[in-house]
């Protein structure tokens, strides 16, 4: 049986400013999207029939499942499948397998990252010839993220996340991830930011200038010191002891620390790789997350391996 296999990063948002809810139910962004290179791989075989299946493995050092994965037609990689098979009239089957590492509702788009792996997977297995620019379109339908995930890199994020395009980056940035016990949910976190916003409607949002010039420049301290969330203080509202992340990584020198997109992993900017695991091995110690991950960015996005 012919298989294919696909590597696909987890993103994170170096800044994400959520403007006032939409009449689609989704909020216009401004969001400086990164993918680091914690990755999930997506396989996917070719069988007789025509039914589309998944399992779910979970890999990684020490990384569990902090919540559960759908394995049914809920599962966004089994979707991603089944819309590439309609948009190109295909009539084969395919039986995925995710080898999960990316947290499960930590904030880092897991189950989009699997979407965009399986879009990728499948078009090759299928030989459907599709065009990039095709295949992002039925990424967007599948998800704000995914098309972010088949581009990789650092890059912006408009509309509701889906519009994506290039920025200018140096260097390489030093991450650890502070993972928690539980997940949360993405839609929660936004009905909170729209209750806290309900007698103030945010501005539309911008991202930082200074953002943009610390990424250019490739100055990690720079970059530190510009990270904003507009969902942080919601997931910090639903997740209070998050805030001791937060302390340990100042005690430790991180450059910075952020509520990954909608929580509740918390991303910590380290100077170097030697510094990395220094944070990494503090926030373990104090005992204030679950596993803590180190991982750099940027990374291609979803790709064949
Ligand atoms: O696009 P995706 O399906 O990943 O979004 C999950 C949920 O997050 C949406 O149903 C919505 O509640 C919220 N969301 C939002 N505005 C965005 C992106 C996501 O309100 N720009």
């Amino acid at each position: 049986m012919r298989t294919t296999t696909v590597r696909v990063p987890a993103k994170i948002n170096l800044s994400l400013g959520v403007g006032p809810l939409r009449g689609d139910g989704y909020h216009p962004l401004a969001t400086v999207y990164q993918a680091v290179d914690l990755c999930d791989e997506v396989r996917a075989t070719e069988v007789e029939d025509d039914s589309v299946t998944v399992e779910v493995h979970f890999g990684g050092d020490g990384l569990r499942e902090q919540a559960p994965v759908p394995t049914d037609d809920n599962n966004l990689a089994v979707k991603a499948a089944l819309a590439l098979r309609d948009a190109f009239d295909v009539k084969a089957g395919v039986a995925l397998s995710i080898r999960k590492v990316i947290p499960v509702m930590g904030g880092m788009a897991g189950g989009s990252a699997d979407a965009a792996a399986a879009l990728v997977a499948c078009d090759a297995l299928w030989g459907t010839g599709a065009t990039r620019l095709q295949l992002e379109e039925i990424a967007a339908g599948l998800g704000s993220d995914v098309p972010f995930l088949l581009h990789g890199g650092t890059a912006l994020g408009g509309g509701r996340g889906e519009e994506v395009s290039p920025v200018l980056v140096r260097g390489r940035f030093h991450w650890v991830f502070a993972i928690a016990d539980r997940g949360l949910s993405t839609a929660a976190v936004y009905a909170g930011y729209d209750v806290r916003h309900a007698d103030d409607p945010p501005p539309m949002p911008e991202v930082p200038p200074a953002l943009l010039t610390a990424l250019a420049a490739g100055d990690a301290a720079g970059v530190g010191a510009a990270l904003s969330n507009d969902l942080q203080p919601v997931a910090l509202a639903l997740r209070p002891e998050l805030q001791d992340v937060f302390a340990v990584a100042e005690q430790a020198g991180a450059l910075g620390a952020l509520v990954s997109g909608s929580g509740p992993t918390v991303m910590v900017l380290a100077e170097d790789a030697d510094h990395s695991a220094e944070l990494a091995r503090r926030l373990l110690a104090e005992g204030v997350c679950v596993d803590a991950v180190q991982a750099t960015g940027p990374h291609p996005g979803a790709h064949l391996i």
